[in-house]
């Protein structure tokens, strides 16, 4: 119905802008009609979240080096990692897991950092875990970037208590054991926490459930999740991963399991080929570049497939899609530990990041969080160091582009474009999202898949004038161009030129390969 309304408006402004004198619309093979005067739903700005799980380089090394350690850093934290993760504007990170989560017992990791109990990490290369990273530095970590915090609770080995517990601990201002010891360990206020998940892959390395046996756990659980002090936890089921609609299901059904919750989690990796082969993170084809985005444009259908399922049973969207992991999975870089899931990041993952953001901007209704997998050293990161450096990948300067799209309106784009075509197979050829922001500007970013071709698009805006655009480009020469530690960046961020404005109608030549942001302005 929404679709109707859409496009009969789009035909009635079309006709008013030719009735008005203006020349009739060009008809072009690539046009990108965007309605500037009908905006849709506030994009928020928890799409654009990350995610750090005890799981190689993420913690230990890329975000915490302790207090004795050479690496400038506050509190243990490197301070490199902390400027970048600020400059876009990072809203909400995930922690500590993963798989890690459901092996996660809270208490191991408070008290003196030297006390703290020694673990295995079962799931990530069987490597010892020191706990000196635990609740309060992750609290810290969070304070020091400015984000909310999103914490993973272990349904998989832990009970109920613990998890109850940990939430007492954390968020309430009244006397009890768990806030004495809080205090104990140096904590006088009790902090905020946002969102808090019931478990993380429970139908897999979270106890292997069926997902009737994990809709009861998971009530169970949630009872005693409470809100303590004024603060007011978004509670996250563990959802399905890819096209798994039994799971949700079983979730949404239920209208007593639905209390339960404010939000289902929904994890979708693309791999190239299958798990046993992943192909690499720079030495690829153009098949492999091709079939990556192949795979990542399938998250919108898996997000209409699992939107579709709420809305038989929320049709009010009371309750939010939580993608908190997404993104590219390739072979781990040679000579790395295979337990660490180090890879390298390119053009390639530029532009997966550009795709599923604008797949998630113009999934604003539903999907409420999302959080690419994972922020640091671990599959498609925005940040990459070894010992004292850091290098920001092509993935980075995507979220960095992209951050004007947090708590702007979605805007109504109606887009037809050429395909890109390898083989026999053909995607389309651009990916694009629009938004709308408190001051008015317009923000449209978009993507050309398209690695042997620059490509030109119409842009007629629908509704209220414009006249001001400026931009910027992200390209590289090759299409496995990537940043490395000790050579000059080979893939950044630069001024776009390549648009014109005319009565209303904005024209923007694309090059092959590359990630374009506008700003637009009256
Ligand atoms: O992100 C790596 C792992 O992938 C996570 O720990 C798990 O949830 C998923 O299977």
């Amino acid at each position: 119905m929404k679709r109707v309304i859409f496009c009969t408006f789009i035909a009635i402004a079309v006709f008013a802008i030719q009735a008005n004198g203006q020349k009739p619309l060009p008809a072009a093979v690539n046009q990108l009609i965007i309605v500037t005067n009908h905006p849709g739903p506030v994009i928020s700005k928890d799409i654009y979240g990350h995610f750090s799980e005890h799981l190689g380089n993420c913690i230990y090394g890329g975000i915490w080096v302790g207090t004795d350690s050479k690496i400038p850093n506050t509190n243990g934290i490197r301070n490199d990692v902390i400027a970048a993760l600020k400059d876009i504007k990072i809203p909400n990170l995930r922690w500590p897991g993963g798989c890690f989560a459901d092996t996660y017992h809270w208490k191991d990791g408070i008290g003196p950092q030297t006390q703290r109990a020694s673990i295995i990490n079962t799931n990530w290369g069987g490597v010892t875990e020191n706990n000196s990273f635990g609740t309060h530095e992750f609290m810290k970590l969070t304070e020091l970037i400015g984000c909310d915090a999103y914490i993973n609770g272990n349904v998989g080995s832990g009970n109920v208590r613990e998890m109850s517990e940990w939430i007492e601990y954390l968020t309430s201002d009244n006397k009890s054991p768990m806030t004495i010891l809080r205090k104990q360990n140096g904590r006088e206020d009790p902090w905020k926490v946002k969102y808090f998940a019931i478990g993380n892959e429970n139908w897999g390395c979270g106890g292997n459930m069926t997902p009737e046996f994990y809709n009861n756990v998971m009530r169970q659980y949630s009872s005693f999740l409470n809100n303590y002090s004024g603060n007011t936890l978004y509670r996250i089921a563990c959802g399905p991963y890819d096209y798994n609609y039994a799971w949700t299901e079983t979730l949404m059904k239920d209208p007593d399991s639905r209390k339960m919750f404010q939000g289902i989690s929904l994890h979708y990796y693309s791999v190239v080929d299958g798990w046993d082969v992943k192909g690499s993170a720079t030495k690829f084809t153009e098949r492999e570049w091709f079939e990556s985005f192949r795979l990542n444009l399938e998250m919108d259908k898996i997000l209409k497939g699992q939107s579709a399922i709420m809305d038989r049973y929320d049709p009010e969207k009371t309750k939010g899609l939580v993608v908190d992991e997404w993104g590219n999975w390739y072979q781990v870089e040679p000579g790395s530990n295979p337990g660490f899931l180090y890879q390298q990041n390119s053009m390639r993952d530029a532009i997966t990041a550009a795709i599923h953001l604008n797949i998630f901007n113009q999934h604003a209704d539903r999907v409420k969080v999302a959080n690419l997998a994972q922020m640091v050293n671990v599959l498609q990161s925005v940040i990459l160091t070894k010992d004292d450096k850091m290098v920001l990948t092509p993935t980075y300067y995507v979220f960095k582009m992209f951050k004007v799209h947090q708590e702007a309106q979605s805007l109504n784009i109606d887009i037809k474009c050429e395909d890109y075509q390898y083989g026999d197979k053909k995607i389309p050829a651009i990916s694009a999202s629009a938004s709308i922001d408190k001051d008015g500007k317009i923000h449209l970013t978009l993507a050309n898949l398209n690695p042997n071709k620059d490509i030109t698009i119409t842009c007629p805006l629908i509704g209220d004038s414009f006249s001001k655009v400026t931009g910027e480009v992200l390209t590289a020469k090759a299409i496995n161009s990537f940043n490395d530690f000790g050579k000059p960046e080979e893939v950044k961020p630069s001024t776009f030129n390549g648009f014109k404005m005319n009565a209303g109608v904005l024209s923007i030549t694309m090059p092959s390969k590359s990630v374009v942001a506008l700003e637009i302005i009256k």
